[in-house]
């Protein structure tokens, strides 16, 4: 697996190497025009400048050279054009038979829906040689959704939905990263995709949302606090940023929140889990910490991982 550019981690889909070829085109033919155009001018200003005793002669129309440094050009980017439009049209096709991925963008991070329903965040498992298509959309600001290894990238807007299609080729994997200033833990919005064999695919597809073997509850817990993201404003050991503290949480038993004061139980966070607004802390009402959806062993980890910070 060799870098087919100096600029991109190595491909991983098929429709990488005419993106690539296009790009390369591009990057040396604006490089060699830049050095030509910018060293004959400079050459021609000392060449040519004003000298004592020398009358300078006006020059005549050289139809033959306008026309050769228009039409040129004009070529140069018809080609360009063309080039550009069929990987476009690769883009934006997706491939019969493409499998749909939901991918929901939310401050910050990325949430996975399989067909079928079953949700995961901060990861996507994929099978090599299948062709997909991510259907994105967000929740609340513009997010964008990028993918070096495959050569994709595209927004992910509020209120409409948007996609990315691409078929991986090799095993490995890939990074996701979040490419639209969306705030303060924006660099954090990252998630990553595996792409693995059809064998390795279907032993995901049975431990999908289930407790990985090894894994005690809590630990299960701080896995899924990561990947849902919850760690870009709580911290990573809940130690607080821009959304409230979590660490010894429960050895404060209440806490003082728009709703009055709240005992801390595994009601209170399983709420402010799936419906962060019933009762937010105090001081942090203008936070908008969005929704999340969990399974009920999900819930119990994420809480059992919660009351073991301090
Ligand atoms: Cu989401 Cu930047």
């Amino acid at each position: 697996m060799d870098p087919t550019t100096f600029q991109l981690p190595p491909a991983m889909s098929t429709g990488a190497p005419s993106y690539d070829s296009l790009y390369m085109f591009i990057f040396w033919f604006s490089v060699v025009f830049t050095v030509l155009i910018t060293g004959l001018t400079l050459l021609f200003v000392r060449k040519y400048k004003r000298q004592k005793g020398v009358k300078p002669t006006p020059t005549d129309d050289l139809t033959k050279l306008e026309i050769v440094w228009t039409v040129v050009p004009v070529i140069a980017i018809v080609f360009m054009f063309h080039g550009s439009w069929k990987v476009y049209i690769q883009n934006v096709t997706a491939a019969e038979g493409a499998t749909e991925i939901r991918v929901r963008a939310k401050k910050w991070s990325w949430e996975f829906e399989y067909p079928g329903g079953a949700r995961a965040p901060g990861e996507v498992y994929l099978e090599v040689n299948k062709p997909y298509k991510l259907i994105l959309s967000s929740e609340d600001v513009i997010h964008s959704f990028f993918v070096p290894e495959f050569r994709v990238k595209r927004d992910a807007v509020p209120g409409q939905y948007s996609f990315v299609t691409f078929t991986p080729n090799v095993t490995g994997d890939a990074q996701v990263f979040c490419t639209e200033y969306c705030g303060t833990s924006h660099s954090n919005m990252l998630a990553k995709v595996h792409v693995v064999t059809h064998e390795e695919l279907e032993k995901f597809k049975e431990t999908l949302g289930k407790r990985p073997a090894g894994l005690s509850p809590e630990q299960w817990g701080k896995d899924l606090f990561a990947k849902n993201g919850c760690t870009a404003c709580h911290g990573d050991n809940g130690e607080g940023r821009t959304g409230p503290k979590l660490a010894g949480l429960f050895d404060r038993g209440t806490e003082a929140t728009t709703a009055g004061a709240v005992t801390v139980d595994e009601n209170y966070i399983r709420e402010s889990i799936l419906r962060p607004n019933a009762k937010i802390v105090a001081g942090y009402a203008n936070v908008q910490m969005p929704p999340f959806v969990l399974q009920d062993e999900q819930l119990d980890a994420v809480i059992a991982y919660i009351k073991t910070l301090k």
